[in-house]
């Protein structure tokens, strides 16, 4: 019974990347900063395995350093229409295959491809917008696996909200309902 809105949240997700306009092509991470949520909105690239998130980055970008230092990671979904929201509680990896990032990266059309290029990295000061310079010789891509932990499905209705919270482990996907 529960399982049945497990796929309905896979499902969901993967209508994310591949419906355009579809909400979920947004979410929320949240990484941890020196002992303090730090989120940002990223694009799901694709899920791969099971439930897990691709994203794409800049290597020298500050969700990175998070992740370094503690991989613990959590990823928001909101569905205005659907009043349905999906949290991950999560680790997230750094990917290092070279050959990965290298298909990854080819698939990224031309005109994108400036989001990971640029010649100082994500947050440096700059004396106003146009001085963004990009360097056409390297690219600072990479992309993060997010590996979910728990799943949480919420979502709004009548008579009763419904909330399941999955959890994984070497079994598989385990859900139990909870007071929303
Ligand atoms: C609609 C939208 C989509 C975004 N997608 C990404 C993304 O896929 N990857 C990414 O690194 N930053 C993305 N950003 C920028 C991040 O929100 C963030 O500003 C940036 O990555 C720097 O975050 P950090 O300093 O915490 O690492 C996006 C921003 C917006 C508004």
């Amino acid at each position: 019974m529960e399982l049945e809105f497990l796929e309905k949240a896979r499902r969901e997700l993967i209508n994310g990347y591949v419906k355009k306009r579809h909400p979920f092509r947004y979410f929320t991470l949240a990484t941890i900063e020196d002992g303090k949520p730090r989120q940002r909105t990223v694009v799901l690239r694709k899920i791969v395995d099971d439930f897990v998130l691709l994203v794409y980055t800049d290597e020298r970008s500050q969700k990175v350093a998070d992740i370094a230092n503690n991989p613990n990671v959590n990823a928001l979904f909101y569905h205005p229409k659907q009043l349905l929201q999906i949290r991950i509680d999560a680790k997230a990896e750094i990917i290092t295959d070279a050959d990965q990032l290298k298909r990854y990266w080819q698939n990224i059309p031309e005109n994108s491809r400036k989001d990971y290029i640029t010649v100082d990295s994500p947050g440096t000061t700059i004396s106003n917008s146009d001085q963004v310079h990009y360097d056409l010789e390297n690219s600072y891509f990479t992309a993060i696996r997010i590996i979910p932990k728990t799943l949480e499905y919420l979502q709004l209705k009548r008579p009763n909200h419904l909330r399941i919270k999955f959890e994984y482990n070497a079994d598989g996907w385990k859900g139990e309902f909870l007071v929303p």
